[in-house]
């Protein structure tokens, strides 16, 4: 297939392709009994994101089995900081722990130029997904590279852990403004780095996800959240002019609107809390959107799901719209309710 004609690919240029495109924000997981049986095989799951062939093969996994439009990257926000030069482990039914970044001297250890060496193997996996993806014969599956945004990947990097409201990165944000602005802009330089790199290396749409953007107050979501994102933006259309961008500002609710005017991003991702003609209304009708069932209606099945996919697709119907998730797909999620999705959502 000519790349120019991958319905994905279409959506984010403006097109209102239906059935629209669907892919699933953390396809690649231990929902599916394959992923388990290859995350088993890796020492951990750092071990897991930086050996190309491994993260190439989950990364297809949801692919061959629900023909997703899209195939993202297997890698994780917080390889950047690990990349930088912050400890980072995962920790069983713990999830990511980092010793945590709290003073200048730590932030001035980080160092951007680690970053291209220690990333070299996601690129491999980037290369060898393009590939794959072409060999098995998903020529219409376009290939997502991602990142954290500086504000969520901030968040873990201060915290040391995830948390309900981040406390202590709120706190650092409030008692040494400057310091926390030197964090966001470190962040900022070094994922506008590391998205070129993924272009470069073959990915074909690019992701910013900024799952705590929701928790801060609006100066601080245009300081923090808008600020970041639109020198992203403007830093990627100088360096990879024909790649679109996917922005996540998770819980922007009111906030969306001016977040997709000030960054110029191509396409926005709105989580469950959102009515979607709301979303529409706010962005306006040249803004692609991305989402939203909520993760938990695929758990339910049934009646749940099917009235989740129907207060959402006769919504979006005649305008640019990619079907999703409002967040990611949960290790419970049974395999027949994702079926049964894209089932529901390709009849249209
Ligand atoms: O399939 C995909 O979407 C691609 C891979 C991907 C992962 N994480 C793999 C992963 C992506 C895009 C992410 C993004 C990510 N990681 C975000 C932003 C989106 C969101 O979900 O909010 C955040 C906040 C993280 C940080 C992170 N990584 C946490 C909090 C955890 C622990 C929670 C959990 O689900 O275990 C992770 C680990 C992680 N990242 C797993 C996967 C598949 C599970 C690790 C395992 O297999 O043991």
């Amino acid at each position: 297939m000519d790349p120019m004609n991958k319905p994905l690919l279409r959506v984010l240029r403006g097109e209102p392709v239906w059935p629209p495109p669907i892919w699933l924000m953390r396809q690649a997981g231990r929902y599916l009994p394959e992923y388990r049986a290859i995350r088993a095989q890796a020492a951990d799951f750092i071990a897991l994101c930086t050996n190309p062939a491994l993260a190439c093969e989950v990364t297809l996994q949801p692919i061959r089995r629900f023909r997703f439009d899209a195939a993202i990257l297997f890698s994780d926000i917080l390889i950047l900081p690990w990349a930088l030069g912050q400890g980072l482990a995962y920790k069983e039914g713990e999830g990511p722990v980092l010793p945590p970044l709290r003073d200048a001297a730590g932030i001035a250890a980080l160092d951007p130029a680690r970053v291209a060496a220690a990333v070299a193997p996601v690129m491999q996996t980037v290369r060898l997904v393009r590939a794959g993806l072409e060999a098995e014969g998903f020529a219409a599956t376009t290939l997502i590279g991602f990142a954290g945004a500086p504000f969520t990947v901030a968040c873990y990097m201060v915290e040391g852990h995830g948390s309900r409201d981040f406390a202590a990165v709120r706190g650092l944000a409030y008692g040494d403004p400057a310091l926390f602005a030197r964090l966001i802009d470190t962040l900022t330089a070094a994922t506008v780095e590391y998205l070129a790199m993924q272009a470069d290396a073959g990915a074909e749409v690019l992701m910013l996800f900024d799952t705590w953007a929701g928790i801060l107050p609006p100066s601080q979501f245009r300081e923090y959240v808008i600020e970041p994102a639109a020198r992203i933006v403007r830093a990627l259309r100088v360096r990879c002019p024909d790649v679109p961008i996917i922005a996540f500002p998770r819980l922007a609710g009111l906030m969306l609107g001016e977040f997709v005017r000030a960054t110029g991003v191509d396409a926005v991702g709105v989580d469950a809390s959102t009515d979607m003609a709301v979303a529409a209304e706010i962005v306006g009708p040249s803004v692609v959107l991305q989402g939203n069932l909520d993760p938990l209606a695929l758990v339910a099945g049934g009646q749940a799901l099917e009235n989740g996919v129907r207060a959402i697709l006769p919504v979006m119907r005649g305008r640019p719209f990619v079907f999703n998730l409002g967040h990611g797909i949960v290790p419970q999620t049974p395999i027949e309710h994702v079926t049964r999705l894209t089932e529901l959502v390709r009849a249209g």
